[in-house]
Order: structure tokens, then C-alpha cells, then sequence
């Protein structure tokens, strides 16, 4: 693993990423990539290549001209606005990964890196410490494509060896860069209505608990699995990770106590409805027993620093 490219890189994961990425391998050795220009400078100390994951042509040239070894695919089309334009969620999701998939078989590339979902449970899923294995019918397209993604990384893990590593993401909470237009974005936005208006109407129901984690726990774990012993993991593109679990209720509830005029209400939207078939928890047993995983932010936590860093931005 020595030269990485970061597809996807001005996200919400790959802006903190990235930089992480710099401090650890140093900013020559990581080329970041995205549809979009870098406008607000958010990964200016890197090559940048602007790439469309779908063209195929465009990620071959980074890869030869930069002597990619590594690439981390974080483009994609997320939950919500995968239901709003399911057949660009397609485009994105697996005709992208495909070309990442095939340029990694055909350079014989180190190592893969693309993220799945909590999203690949559905309806016939256990919800509650939801398991690894386990009936996987999502009824979203984005949790359709997450699902084909994790079972092309057994097949090309199988058939051609190629080393792809990939984790179920929960919601992610963070503030460097806006969500992309998930169901689990309330629980970002929320801090910034809270600190502006104190009330927020949430799109969720008061009772939709789902799994979340605060971002510096994810660029930790994404690190520990992209690093970890090719030989201890017994799986590839599908690592279950946990942090903590809340409904929108107890996160109003945790807020409250730092701002006791904080007033919630609902109005919910489609979004309900996708929540509502995935999980409340995950079980991550593969995850801390193959590479060594447990969380440091729990909910207290997340909340005062969220607090303390919107703040900053809001004023
Ligand atoms: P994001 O929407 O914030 O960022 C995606 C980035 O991809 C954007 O910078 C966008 O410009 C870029 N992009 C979109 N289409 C592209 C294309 N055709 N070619 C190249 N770049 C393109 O997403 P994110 O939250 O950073 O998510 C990264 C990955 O993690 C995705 O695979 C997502 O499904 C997964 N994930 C995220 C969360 C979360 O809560 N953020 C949870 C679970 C899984
Ligand atoms: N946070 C993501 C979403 O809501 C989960 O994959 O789409």
C-alpha cells in the first residue's frame, strides 16, 4: 500500500479521510479524486484528479500516471437521494464500483477500499443486534447496490484475488462536511437548528432508533481494517461496526442537557420508511475479534463536542 487513490474524497468521510490519510502516509502518496472541484479547499494539499467513477478510461490514467496501488471508492449516491433517482444510484453505485473492481483485478491492485451500509438489512432482517450473516433483502435501491457491492467482493475475492475490504457504515455524525442526503442526516443536522433556533422538526419518527457513530470513530476504524493482516480477515466488503444507538427522542434528550430550551418535533417523510427496516443495532463481533475493533465516542460524548465544534461554525 503505497500510493492511494481517494475516489469520492470531498464527502462527508473522505474530507476527514483524506487529511488522516496525509498525516499517516504522507500527502504525495495520496491522490484524491471527485466529480466535483475542491471549491472550499477541503483537500488542497493533494494531486487532484477530477474523475467520474463511471468512466472507466479516466480512473485507468490516475492509476497509471499516479502508480496507484490503492483505492478507496467513497463515491456514491446515498439512501434518500438514492430513492429520488434510483437508476443513477445504479450508475454510481455499481456500474462505478465495477470499474474500480476490474482496474483493481487488472493492475493487480494492493488493496480495494469501498464502504457498505447499514442499509443492506430489509424487512426479513433481524433489527436488533443485527448480525453479520443474515437475510439480506433491502427494499431501497441504495441498500440493493450496498448488497451487490459486498457480494462482488466475495466473488473477486474468490475468482481473481483481489483484496477488498469494505465495513457496514452507520449513520455517520460529524461537522467538517455536510452529509450527502442520507436517512440518518437528521442527526447531523439537528445540532445546527438546535444551536440557531433551539427546536428542530426531525423527518424521522420519534421512535426510529438506528446505529450511528461519530466520524472520528470511522476514520479510526476505516484505518484499522484498510491496515489490518490480510490473513485474520475471514471476510471482505461486509464488517458490521458498532458505536451506539439512539432514536431521535434520547438525542433530543442528550442535547437538552446542554440546551434546556432544545424543543423537537416530527414531520415525518419517506425517510421513515426506510429507517424503518433497518437496524436498531449491529453485532460486531467479526470486526473487534479479526481486527481488533471497539469504539471510543458513545453519545455524551458526541453530543457536547458536536456542540462545542457547531458552535464555532454557526457563529
Ligand atoms: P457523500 O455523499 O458525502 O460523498 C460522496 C462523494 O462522492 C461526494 O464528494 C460526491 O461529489 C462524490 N461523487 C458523487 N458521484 C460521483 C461520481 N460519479 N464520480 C466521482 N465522485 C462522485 O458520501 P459519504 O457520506 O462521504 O459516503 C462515502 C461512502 O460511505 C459511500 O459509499 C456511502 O454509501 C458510505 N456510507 C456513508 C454513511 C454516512 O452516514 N455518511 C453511512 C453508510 C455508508
Ligand atoms: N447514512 C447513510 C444513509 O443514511 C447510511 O448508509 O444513507
Amino acid at each position: 500500500m503505497k500510493k492511494i487513490l481517494v475516489i469520492g474524497a470531498l464527502g462527508q468521510i473522505g474530507s476527514e479521510l483524506t487529511p488522516e490519510f496525509n498525516k499517516r502516509y504522507g500527502c504525495d502518496n495520496v491522490v484524491v479524486a471527485d466529480v466535483a472541484y475542491d471549491k472550499h479547499g477541503v483537500v488542497k494539499d493533494n494531486a487532484f484528479e477530477k474523475i467520474d467513477v463511471t468512466d472507466y478510461n479516466a480512473i485507468e490514467s490516475a492509476i497509471k500516471r499516479h502508480r496507484i496501488d490503492t483505492i478507496i471508492n467513497l463515491a456514491a449516491i446515498l439512501s434518500a437521494k438514492g430513492e429520488q433517482n434510483p437508476d443513477l444510484a445504479w450508475r454510481i453505485n455499481i456500474d462505478g464500483l465495477l470499474n474500480v473492481i476490474r482496474l483493481g483485478v487488472k493492475y493487480k491492485l494492493d488493496r480495494v477500499m469501498v464502504p457498505s451500509s447499514i442499509a443492506v438489512f430489509g424487512p426479513q432482517s433481524v433489527l436488533y443486534n443485527a448480525p453479520q450473516e443474515t437475510v439480506l433483502k433491502p427494499n431501497t435501491m441504495y441498500g440493493i447496490t450496498k448488497v451487490t457491492g459486498e457480494l462482488l467482493a466475495d466473488y473477486y475475492f474468490r475468482n481473481f484475488g483481489l483484496d477488498f475490504r469494505g465495513i457496514r457504515y452507520p449513520g455517520i455524525i460529524s461537522y467538517k462536511t455536510p452529509p450527502g442526503g442520507g436517512t440518518t442526516d437528521y442527526a447531523v443536522e439537528i445540532f445546527y437548528d438546535a444551536l440557531k433556533h433551539k427546536k428542530y422538526t426531525c423527518f424521522l419518527s420519534s421512535e426510529a432508533c438506528l446505529p450511528m457513530m461519530y466520524m472520528p470513530d470511522c476514520i479510526r476504524g476505516t484505518i484499522m481494517l484498510l491496515e489490518a493482516d490480510r490473513s485474520k480477515l475471514q471476510h471482505h466488503g461486509n464488517y458490521n461496526l458498532g458505536a451506539m444507538s439512539f432514536t431521535p427522542e434520547i438525542l433530543a434528550a442528550e442535547i437538552r442537557k446542554h440546551i434546556p430550551e432544545f424543543e423537537i418535533s416530527y414531520k415525518p417523510d419517506f425517510r421513515r420508511e426506510i429507517a424503518k427496516y433497518w437496524p436498531a443495532s449491529v453485532d460486531d463481533s467479526s470486526a473487534r475479534a479479526e481486527w481488533g475493533w471497539a469504539p471510543q465516542w458513545d453519545l455524551p460524548a458526541t453530543v457536547a463536542d458536536m456542540l462545542k465544534e457547531v458552535a464555532k461554525k454557526v457563529n
